[in-house]
């Protein structure tokens, strides 16, 4: 069996930590999400799909010399979750799982399998329950699984179901009868209307994230170290830590956090240093960047190459994009 990873994404609301780096490479606790999602695949997939687009040579890069079974297939243009599935309809001729490349996860994918064959339809889409579904595909299914309703991003006064659409899918190939090839095309709003009578839900328990958001990337850090499913390291090798950090801030490799320096809740990619006296909290930082001293950094999200100078608040959400030097008080994104 094969397994398709969507990994041609731009990854925009995760910027700038995406700016120079495809999402499906960017590390949870040091280890590039696709690793991680690959890694869970059971011994029947043989082989595994990456469709891509957008930085594709750096996926390219990362997985070539790597024994594993990974091939990159090239995106011309972005064709959208479903255009993605149908640009690779010549290498898939019996049934197939598709995954978002930005996921985390604990479905039992044995199980999922055999349920989608079990079910007899065209698509099986995985389940996850969560508090607040409207930034999400929401799916109603009866006894048998059968999906009966869904809806995209629903408003509060739309929500009709908490189940989401969790991004992982397993296709017949009649689903390329279902999708125009060569264009942009959305699964989720074009295909599964027309085969919601073939789409089949399956509902599972245990953790799911995206890392999507800023702040989804920093719960999925918790999530695993919560969860101690590390499989990776929170603190990264040649780290140095002279000040404090909590125990939900993940260092990347050789990072420095100087004396008297505090870090709470947040990530920092490879060889950053944060100097004396300066406080993170809930902060993403990117690699090869210098927080100077007594610098105050908090919800907001620092490119790759970046030097804020001492003395200097960045907050509330604002984001310094990659090679940026901040040089007074920071009110916009730069
Ligand atoms: P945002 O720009 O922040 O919305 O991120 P994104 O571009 O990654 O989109 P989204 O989070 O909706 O994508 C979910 C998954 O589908 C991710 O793994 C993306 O890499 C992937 N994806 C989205 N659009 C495409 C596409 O056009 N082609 C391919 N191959 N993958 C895509």
């Amino acid at each position: 069996m094969k397994a398709v990873v969507l990994a041609g994404g731009k990854g925009t609301r995760l910027r700038p930590i995406t700016l120079d780096r495809p999402k499906p490479l960017v590390p949870v606790l040091n280890k590039p999400i696709l690793d991680r999602i690959i890694e869970k695949l059971p011994c029947e997939v043989d082989e595994v799909l990456l469709a891509c687009n957008f930085q594709k040579q750096k996926i390219e890069n990362y997985y070539s010399g790597k024994e594993m079974c990974v091939r990159v297939i090239d995106e011309p243009e972005p064709l959208g979750t479903g255009g993605a599935v149908k640009n690779l309809e010549n290498h898939l001729d019996e049934d197939f799982l598709v995954f978002n490349g930005d996921i985390l996860f604990s479905l039992d994918i044995e199980e999922f399998i055999e349920f989608h064959k079990q079910s007899d339809g065209i698509g099986t889409l995985s389940l996850w329950q969560v508090d607040d579904p409207t930034r999400f595909g929401i799916i109603e299914t009866d006894e048998r699984g059968s999906v009966s309703r869904f809806k995209e991003k629903p408003s509060s006064s739309e929500v009709f179901s908490d189940w989401i659409n969790a991004g992982m899918y397993a296709y017949t190939p009649q689903i390329f009868d279902y999708i125009s090839s060569g264009e942009r095309v959305s699964m989720e709003h074009e295909v599964f209307p027309r085969i919601i009578e073939d789409l089949f839900g399956y509902k599972f328990r245990g953790h799911w994230i995206d890392i999507g958001t800023p702040t989804s990337y920093l719960e999925a850090h918790q999530l695993l170290i919560d969860e101690e499913e590390r499989g990776g390291e929170r603190i990264g090798g040649n780290s140095e830590i002279n000040g404090s950090i909590d125990q939900k801030t993940s260092l990347g490799r050789a990072v420095k956090i100087g004396d008297g320096a505090e870090v709470k809740n947040s990530v920092i990619l490879d060889n950053t240093t944060v100097e004396e006296g300066a406080v993170l909290k809930n902060a993403l930082v990117g690699s090869n960047t210098r927080i100077q001293k007594n610098v105050q950094v908090e919800d907001a999200s620092i490119g790759d190459n970046c030097k804020i100078k001492p003395d200097l608040e960045v907050k509330d959400g604002l984001r310094v994009w990659n090679q940026t030097e901040v040089t007074e008080k920071y009110l916009r994104e730069v």
